[in-house]
């Protein structure tokens, strides 16, 4: 195969990182997060075995900076606070064993949000009524202050990750 698709399989310098080839694993939510957004061994093992299989870089799946606005459903990989971080880390130590770098796609749901599971009403930068889908629930428009705070939520999402 590495013979058909030479460049496939050739490294490639991102910044800092060289990948071992150019295949890319996207963001996928999969559901295996434990039911507090923490990263456990389910996680890990789907994770680790993709690793394996020889890609040269893994996002991980779309994970949370704010809870519960943030998660369009639960479970979801939670980034909101530090004690998420040791699942994280063996996540990364799993992956990595590979010489597989990976990445953390760091999500909010807004609109998304289901508040079936918060009885928080979802939030986005306008009101939103009637809803993009049908299955969505009404969001509300947010203030400048909480979209101040989103930008930092972000920003200590991707310091957890
Ligand atoms: C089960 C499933 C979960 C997904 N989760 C995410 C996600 O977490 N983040 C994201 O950006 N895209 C997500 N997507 C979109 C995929 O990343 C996208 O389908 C993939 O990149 C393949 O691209 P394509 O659909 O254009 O072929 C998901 C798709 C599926 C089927």
């Amino acid at each position: 195969m590495s013979k058909e698709y030479p460049m496939l399989y050739s490294p490639f310098k991102l910044k800092h990182l060289t990948l071992k080839n150019r295949i890319v694993k996207p963001a996928q939510w999969v559901i295996y997060a434990e039911p507090d957004g923490s990263v456990g061994a389910r996680v890990i093992a789907f994770y680790e075995s993709i690793a394996r299989g020889g890609v040269g870089l893994i996002t991980v799946e779309e994970s949370i900076c704010e809870y519960p606005e943030g998660a369009s459903n639960i479970p979801h990989i939670r980034l909101d606070e530090d004690r998420f971080i040791p699942g994280l880390s063996e996540l990364a130590k799993a992956i990595h064993k590979y010489d597989v770098p990976c990445f953390v796609q760091i999500t909010h749901a807004g609109p998304a949000h289901n508040p079936a599971f918060s009885g928080t009403q979802p939030v986005a930068p306008s009101r939103l009524d009637p809803p993009a889908e049908p299955q969505m629930a009404v969001a509300r428009e947010l203030t400048i202050p909480e979209i101040k705070g989103l930008v930092e939520k972000y920003a200590q999402a991707a310091l957890t990750g």
